[in-house]
């Protein structure tokens, strides 16, 4: 298998596997067998980690290695807190949503009350493919529709009704008939162009596209920062022409926050709130748990009575109180130990940092997104905007062996995402900043890193 045919920026290629040390070979073919083809490995070489504690992840030498990547694991890797709240409650019960018990209600309550008071009642499922297929089918049933509008390179998750809502897998995973795709709001490559305006506009010819088949629009299902097409974040705002769009072809707007949410945009709790709309679904997981497979949705009451009165709904696992305790926890931490402003304060910090990078390195065409949650989208040619795939699988490899853990993103892959563990601090940010320095340093001769600083980095 080709690293292209894997379709997957990062992706490590078993056929180099006779490279690696011994221990790691073994493994990669017990998981070949045991697993089959399907999974993929990050890194050339695939790291192989034993512990984690912080914003740092273990190897089985004991070596650390600083995780800028890891927005599921949020408040960071086995966190006491998280651990204790865990273990209490799996000593204590363990069961579904069939019984009456109160920490399902108690999660409810604190969660939406981090949500607009519109988002009113919570669904809880295991994974955000569950979540974001679950509000597909809220969607479908309120609004009569079927059709779907996410953007050009989205990802939504693995059930069949998400994953063809899923163009980042590549054309060999089938769109539905009922999809449309809108370019992102890239505000790099059209900097001339209104961002929202140029969205909007697209929004409605999906819509106009979807009627002319026949096809009544159901719902825009967006990743609020659009993560997966390449981390687009400014100008806030830019959302809001899509969602009346949607809303006036009578669909609903699905905000897809399993990146985005939980206080990782820094400015908010929630990334849709920096674009000052309202959703009509909002869907939720990574985070939520800290690692333990908790994710759900909120919506208007309206939605979820209108799919009640004909559909029943139980999943075993989703909302059980282990889950919720572990999702209690990772709220109380969030505001305990002040990670939102963290994630706000650092992540201007380490931003600041990237562009004073991207003055000296004429690799680095454009620094972008919120928070902890950072783009830098690397381009071999600043006039033309050609995107430095390979230089991009470089810098994350040779970053991989100065244990600093990144990846990358975007449908050409040339764009490094970042995505530090709420608790991460200035002096790891320092660390990242000076070893993407040295690494940057090592890939460009001399001559062309001295004429960089006028050209475009930037919008
Ligand atoms: C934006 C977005 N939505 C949904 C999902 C699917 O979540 P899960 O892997 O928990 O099913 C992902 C996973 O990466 C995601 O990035």
């Amino acid at each position: 298998m080709s690293s292209k045919d894997q379709r997957m920026a990062n992706a490590f290629d078993p056929a180099t596997a006779a490279s690696l040390p011994a221990r790691e070979q073994a493994l990669i073919q017990r998981r070949l067998q045991l697993l089959g083809q399907a999974y993929r490995l990050f890194y050339e070489q695939p790291l192989h980690v034993v512990r984690g504690e912080g914003v740092w992840l273990y190897d089985p030498d004991g070596n650390a290695y600083l995780d800028v990547y890891n927005n599921v694991a949020s408040v960071g890797h086995s966190h006491p807190r998280v651990v204790e709240a865990i273990a209490r409650q799996a000593a204590t019960l363990n069961t579904h949503t069939r019984y009456l018990n109160d920490s399902i209600l108690d999660y409810a309550e604190r969660l939406l009350a981090t949500l607009p008071a519109a988002s009113s009642q919570a669904m809880f499922t295991c994974t955000g493919s569950e979540a974001n297929d679950l509000a597909l089918r809220l969607a479908a049933n309120y609004s009569g529709g079927a059709g779907v509008i996410v953007t050009s390179h989205a990802y939504h998750g693995v059930t069949s009704s998400v994953a063809a809502c899923s163009p980042a897998f590549g054309h060999k995973v089938p769109l539905g008939v009922h999809v449309r795709t809108v370019p992102a709001p890239d505000a790099y490559r059209y900097p001339d162009e209104d961002v929202g305006a140029r969205f909007t506009r697209h929004v409605e010819q999906a819509i106009a596209d979807l009627q002319r088949h026949g096809i009544q629009p159901a719902a825009l299902l967006v990743d609020t920062l659009f993560t997966s097409d390449g981390v687009f974040a400014e100008p806030a705002g830019f959302l809001a022409g899509a969602v009346d769009a949607i809303r006036a072809a009578g669909g609903l707007f699905i905000a897809d926050e399993v990146q985005a949410g939980f206080a990782r945009s820094g400015s908010h709790f929630w990334g849709f709130q920096r674009h000052g709309v309202i959703p009509d679904i909002v869907t939720m997981g990574k985070p939520m748990g800290n690692g333990h497979p908790i994710a759900g949705l909120a919506a208007r009451p309206e939605i979820i009575e209108a799919f009640g009165r004909r559909v029943r709904y139980f999943n075993t696992f989703g909302g059980n109180p282990v889950s919720c305790a572990a999702g209690l926890a990772v709220l109380d931490i969030i505001r305990d130990e002040g990670l939102q402003q963290n994630a706000h304060d650092t992540g201007a910090y380490l931003k600041a940092g990237l562009e004073r990078l991207a003055a000296r390195h004429e690799l680095i065409g454009d620094v972008r997104g919120a928070g902890f949650f950072l783009g830098v989208e690397l381009v071999s040619d600043r006039q033309r905007k050609t995107a430095a795939t390979a230089e991009t699988g470089r810098i994350v490899n040779a970053l991989r062996q100065r244990r600093i853990l990144i990846s990358a993103t975007g449908s050409a892959g040339n764009i490094l995402k970042l995505r530090p563990q709420l608790p991460f601090s200035r002096a790891n940010a320092d660390q990242l900043l000076a070893t993407l320095d040295e690494v940057l340093a090592g890939l460009q001769p001399p001559s062309s890193a001295s004429t960089s600083s006028s050209s475009t980095c930037g919008k």
